[in-house]
């Protein structure tokens, strides 16, 4: 990066020169969150890679949201400022030992969160994200056997919730696994009035204590619209750049670890992407996701299934 640069004024430049358009995830530093076209969650980010009439997709999120990028929209060049940037849930399911299970399983159908592989979305029958899955779920008969990867907790909060019998894969978010059941009863005991808001990838000790549990889109509306002021927040703390933005006046307090501070539940993949790498990857147009035809046209099948089902 050549000395003294402005890099937003240069990320500016590029972004006009290339056609991007910059596509950021709730959880990415406030940095990228405030100069990207669109900020969402995972089912907004996917329809918005898939509609862009942009050449280039400049994607600060995570892999498993640029691959995604690239299976709707194959024409365009999709870039990911770190192609480190993984996550915990991705790399519990190896694509040869999900097809063994799908495998032991033949008349299950298999039902798959999105944080996972372009292989492990070939092998699937439909994604969902967080904010589709209960949509998607009660539109599958009761009596048809299911398989739920990679997240169990998510997995498990839909079998309560729906009454469901689905079969877990033992996946985990490390974020969401992270928050601690104790620190968050103290600090609820020190803010009695306020609500607790929490994702449905956060084990079932935490959920038990949310008067609210949805997507980052959902819990980012209830901070809009729940009536107190003050929220415990238990998911990934940078979305609370969001509703700090929104709603000023309105105090939001992150779910803690078992440190007492909600600095452990930062995502470390999210945290890879950079201005920095934004700029590079801007400039150079690498790193660049490719994916051979075949797998992605396989992987296209399940993840069209979930917009056509979450539309
Ligand atoms: P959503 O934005 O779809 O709620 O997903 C959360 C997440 O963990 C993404 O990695
Ligand atoms: Fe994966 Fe969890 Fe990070 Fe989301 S927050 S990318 S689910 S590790």
């Amino acid at each position: 990066i050549p000395p003294g640069i402005d890099l937003l004024e240069e990320i500016n430049r590029l972004r006009k020169e290339r056609n991007a358009v910059i596509l950021a995830h709730y959880y990415q530093r406030p940095e990228l969150q405030d100069l990207a076209d669109f900020v969402g969650d995972s089912l907004e980010l996917s329809k918005k890679a898939a509609e862009t009439d942009a050449d280039v997709i400049a994607f600060c999120g995570v892999k498993f949201m640029a691959d995604t990028a690239k299976i709707l929209s194959p024409e365009k060049i999709v870039v990911l400022p770190d192609m480190e940037a993984g996550c915990s849930l991705e790399d519990s399911c190896p694509p040869d030992k999900f097809a063994a299970f799908r495998a032991k399983h033949p008349d299950h159908i298999a039902l798959t969160y999105i944080n996972c592989s372009t292989e492990v979305k070939a092998l699937s029958d439909v994604i969902v994200t967080s904010s589709s899955a209960e949509t998607i779920l009660s539109q599958i008969p009761e009596d048809q056997p299911i398989i739920f990867g990679p997240d169990r907790h998510l997995g498990g909060y839909l079998n309560r919730k729906f009454n469901r019998e689905m079969l877990l894969w033992p996946g985990v978010c490390i974020v969401h696994e992270a928050f601690s059941e104790k620190e968050l009863i103290k600090l609820k005991a020190e803010h009695p009035e306020a609500p607790i808001a929490a994702h449905p990838e956060c084990p079932p000790h935490i959920i038990d204590h949310a008067d609210y549990v949805g997507s980052t889109s959902g819990i980012l509306n209830f901070a809009k619209t729940f009536p107190g002021d003050t929220l415990i927040v238990a998911t990934e703390p940078h979305i609370i750049h969001q509703m700090e933005k929104a709603i000023p006046e309105k105090t939001f307090l992150g779910a803690p670890g078992a440190d007492g501070n909600c600095n452990c539940n930062i995502c470390p993949y999210m945290a890879l992407n950079t201005m920095e790498k934004l700029y590079l990857c801007l400039r150079d147009l690498e790193p660049r996701i490719e994916i051979e035809e075949d797998l992605r046209l396989k992987a296209k099948a399940s993840l069209n299934k979930m917009l056509e089902m979450a539309a």
